[in-house]
């Protein structure tokens, strides 16, 4: 009687123990959503401008293994596209104010849309993506249309989030390499194409 209880209770406690330990050892913006909720950020803190811009340049190793921080994720997003006024206007300048540029996350979790306004994320893509570009935990795709005001969005954007990189001492690369290996895969606005990648991580 004992023993034929005893498998199935054994089974029962080693699944809870490890989805106990699945659920302790994930950070919040690791469960698999469809909407991750972004903490709010509070412009204050950082290295000043000046020293961020000497400390500027681009690192190709990363650790694969920690991610930034929600606080980080969201500080970073938020100086790529984020809404800095109440008129809803961003971080970087865009032409005639229509904001054409769509920034995506690409996370462990799977590939995200940022949402500036409801500063959330938006799964666009299941799945781990992030072996696609150079391992690092975190890539930021710049979508915009196929032209030069989508090109001085997406360098702005960029510019911005390698200068949070500086002052958080966090690596980053810019690539134009890898811009298309989700070709076809996420949906865009008509005309836009992902036009570059920027790989971010704590240094490898
Ligand atoms: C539009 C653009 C495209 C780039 N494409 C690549 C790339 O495909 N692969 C790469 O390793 N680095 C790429 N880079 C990074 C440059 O190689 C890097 O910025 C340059 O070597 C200067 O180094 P620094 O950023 O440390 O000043 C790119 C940079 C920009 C701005």
């Amino acid at each position: 009687m004992i023993t034929s209880l005893k498998t199935p209770l054994l089974v029962f406690l080693a699944a809870g123990c490890a989805l106990a330990a699945c659920w302790a050892s994930a950070p919040p913006a690791a469960l698999a959503q469809d909407t991750i909720q972004l903490p709010a950020v509070t412009p204050a803190g950082g290295k000043p401008l000046l020293e961020a811009l000497a400390a500027r340049h681009s690192d190709r190793t990363f650790n694969p293994d920690t991610a930034l921080t929600d606080k980080q994720l969201s500080e970073l997003l938020w100086s790529a596209f984020g809404v800095n006024r109440p008129d809803g206007k961003r971080t970087i300048p865009t032409a005639h104010g229509r904001s054409e540029l769509s920034v995506f996350a690409v996370l462990k979790t799977g590939v995200y849309l940022y949402d500036p306004a409801a500063n959330t994320l938006t799964l666009a893509l299941a799945g781990d993506h992030t072996t696609k570009y150079a391992k690092s935990p975190l890539t930021v795709l710049y979508a915009a249309p196929d032209n030069l005001t989508g090109a001085f969005h997406a360098g702005s954007a960029y510019q911005n989030v390698g200068l949070y990189c500086a002052s958080e001492g966090l690596a980053n690369v810019v690539r134009t390499t890898g811009a298309d290996e989700l070709k076809g895969r996420l949906s865009l606005p008509e005309g836009f194409q992902v036009l570059v990648v920027q790989s971010i991580g704590l240094p490898g």
